[in-house]
């Protein structure tokens, strides 16, 4: 193979490179906020929090914020200081920044495989109250010999598929059996099932939705009939999302609700019909800049495919009559104006609500949170990228 020629040092390296800015500071208008950015309105959020925290109180229901939603350990700790039991992760490194901010209740709401991610996964049950989700024998017993392995105890709960033809065991005698051997084998303790449905959460009618989720919970009374059967307590049922929170505190068979979003609302989100249930405000934005406006019904913003993703459909913008996000590209979003009289000027910041909260999040190291129109604190996106 031939060897990389050397580089000869670079003329003026030793001159001092400019350092970034922040994109704000504390007290800046949100207005000069330097842009792409993903910025949070206190107001709409604590809504959200104080809303869906008092839904699942008046039903004796626990709530369990899904954190994948945000990655932000500031965010996790304002759901618990309100009455949250604990948060959700999906991954297992996942869960360390939110350990290190103080969270010491976490479900893992995922199957985990693997030596590195359950060496991993003792360690952090040997400092906080974790449970995690098995489908598997052959995956029970690994956790098992990881955990007793390391002297630790890990919560397990049996996931059971209710339609969504993702992970979980197909029937409730398969449950049974993966809690039997559970309940035998050392390091780990069978707390109960998990029955998410992720196809509910967007059906966009309300009466649609309302039957699907009452058909789900049929379901997981099947499951739980079986394990009563069997002699086997099952003090946890969790699942449900923002989407079908309303109907899951009332269906009589969950225990705590995992919904994320609601903290944010997605314009994925924003296209169901919630009729007068649950009234949840769009918190999350994407602040970007009218960096060009080339033709009379075209104008281009600063933000693209590394600032949101996509795949739920274009970000909405906001206060902009006759504006559309029509295209996301990798660095620009292109916007369709309806009248030209209209167009956005050039330098004009403008809002967009993005059409996935979760992996936007992703996207970004930190949210801007502001409160009628000033920043007031830049929250670290820590868990960002965490994603073994
Ligand atoms: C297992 C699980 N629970 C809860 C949620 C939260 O759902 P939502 O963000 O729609 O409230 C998700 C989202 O994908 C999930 O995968």
């Amino acid at each position: 193979m031939q060897q990389l020629k050397r580089l000869p040092a670079m003329a003026g390296a030793d001159l001092d490179a400019p350092a970034l800015t922040p994109a704000a500071r504390r007290g800046d208008a949100l207005d000069a906020v330097d842009t792409p950015s993903l910025v949070l309105d206190l107001d709409a959020f604590e809504d959200n929090l104080r809303t869906m925290q008092v839904l699942a109180e008046r039903h004796g229901v626990a709530l369990r914020p899904h954190a994948k939603a945000h990655r932000c350990p500031e965010i996790a700790l304002r759901q618990i200081a309100l009455g949250a039991v604990g948060v959700c992760c999906q991954k297992v490194s996942e869960v360390l920044p939110f350990l290190a901010a103080g969270v010491r209740d976490v479900h893992i709401s995922n199957e985990v495989v693997g030596a590195p991610k359950l060496a991993l996964l003792a360690q952090l049950a040997a400092q906080a109250r974790i449970t995690v989700c098995v489908d598997h024998v052959q995956a029970l017993q690994s956790l098992s010999a990881a955990m007793a392995g390391a002297g630790a105890k890990i919560g397990v709960l049996v996931d059971v598929d209710i339609g969504q033809k993702r992970c979980g065991v197909q029937t409730p005698d398969d449950a049974v059996a993966l809690a039997r051997q559970a309940q035998r084998l050392p390091g780990v303790d069978f707390v109960g099932i998990q029955a998410y449905h992720g196809g509910l959460q967007h059906k966009r009618s309300l009466d649609q939705r309302r039957k699907a989720c009452e058909k789900a919970a049929r379901l997981v009374r099947t499951y739980l009939d079986a394990l009563d059967r069997a002699g086997i307590a099952c003090p946890v049922v969790t699942g449900g999302g923002t989407g079908s929170a309303a109907f899951d505190v009332a269906s009589q068979v969950y225990t705590e609700i995992q919904c994320g979003t609601y903290a944010f609302m997605d314009s994925d989100y924003g296209n169901i019909d919630w009729g007068e249930a649950l009234a949840f405000r769009h918190s999350l934005f994407l602040l970007g800049t009218v960096m060009s406006t080339p033709t009379a019904d075209r104008a281009i913003v600063d933000l693209g495919l590394k600032s949101t993703t996509a795949e739920s459909g274009m970000p909405w913008v906001v206060d902009q009559e006759g504006v559309r996000c029509v295209a996301v590209h990798d660095e620009h979003s292109t916007l369709a104006v309806d009248d030209p009289q209209r167009r956005p000027l050039l330098g004009d910041k403008l809002r967009l609500i993005p059409s996935h909260c979760d992996p936007t999040f992703n996207l970004h190291d930190e949210v801007v949170v502001f409160r009628a129109g000033k920043v007031e604190a830049v929250w670290p996106i820590s868990a960002r990228g965490m994603s073994r």
